[in-house]
């Protein structure tokens, strides 16, 4: 069943400066959380790592491939996440928008998002919550941890709830047709879905990984947006079902019917 909600995750090259390690991008967090005090529906916030998870994953060696990591890594990388998180928060709490932070560890179990505690987020919408996650370091099974990341989330989180879209706030104006000329496609529909997850389309580094995580949602029904977050009268418009600029991939069998 489809919850009346929107799933919104802030990209880790919007909410921090990715090339100075444990920099946030204060100025970009308040925008954008400011635009979203304004919204009226329900939302679930799920956040990446930027320069803070990232920066510390690499140091540490740690991968989204379960492993025997450092202990230290563990406790530094996931510390690193909680701090970045808190600085949203607080952002969030001074607009009253009763942000509750929920550490990725409460509701997953081993590779699965435990069911009930996602549906739970979705039910704190109700009170007026915003339920907010984040790409994370996370037990997997016998001493194995992995980095699970805020795209991951994105596609565990909508498979259970089916929120009413997905949005991808990014560092860039949408999906570019090529790197190039830094067109953006508009708008993929199911047709061209095959066409554009094949092994000749090219997109490069973090962005192929969100693409291919947006591919799954679609793929399960719900219309995924990319967005440049640094731009969140764009995200408000997407809310609003409101024509703008960014990508849509069409999920296949589209939420709203709209563009
Ligand atoms: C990464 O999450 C989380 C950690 C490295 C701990 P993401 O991979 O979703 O982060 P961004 O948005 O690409 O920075």
């Amino acid at each position: 069943m489809h919850q009346d909600v929107v799933l919104i995750k802030l990209g880790g090259s919007v909410i921090t400066y990715k090339q100075r390690p444990l920099t946030t991008n204060k100025i970009a967090i308040d925008r954008i959380i400011k635009t979203l005090s304004s919204v009226k529906i329900p939302i679930i916030l799920v956040h990446g790592g930027g320069s803070f998870g990232h920066y510390w994953s690499i140091k540490y060696d740690m991968h989204s491939n379960p492993e025997r990591y450092s202990s230290e890594g563990i406790a530094v990388v996931h510390e690193s996440m909680i701090l970045l998180n808190h600085i949203i928060v607080k952002s969030m709490l001074k607009l009253k928008m009763n942000p509750y932070s929920v550490p990725p560890f409460s509701f997953m179990l081993g590779n699965k998002p435990i069911l009930k505690k996602i549906f739970e987020l979705a039910s704190m919408t109700k009170d007026n919550i915003i339920p907010i996650t984040y790409g994370d370091i996370v037990y997997r099974s016998y001493h194995r941890y992995s980095i699970l990341s805020g795209d991951e989330l994105m596609t565990m989180i909508s498979s259970v709830l089916r929120p009413k879209k997905a949005i991808f706030a990014v560092n860039v104006d949408g999906i570019y047709k090529d790197p190039q000329s830094k067109q953006i496609v508009q708008k993929i529909e199911e047709k061209s879905l095959i066409k554009f997850s094949g092994v000749n389309f090219d997109i490069t580094g973090g962005m192929k990984r969100k693409v291919r995580e947006a591919l799954r949602i679609s793929l399960a029904g719900m219309d995924v947006h990319f967005v440049n977050g640094f731009k969140p009268e764009r995200l408000l418009k997407i809310l609003e079902n409101s024509k703008t600029e960014g990508t849509v991939i069409k999920g296949k069998r589209s939420s709203t019917g709209n563009a």
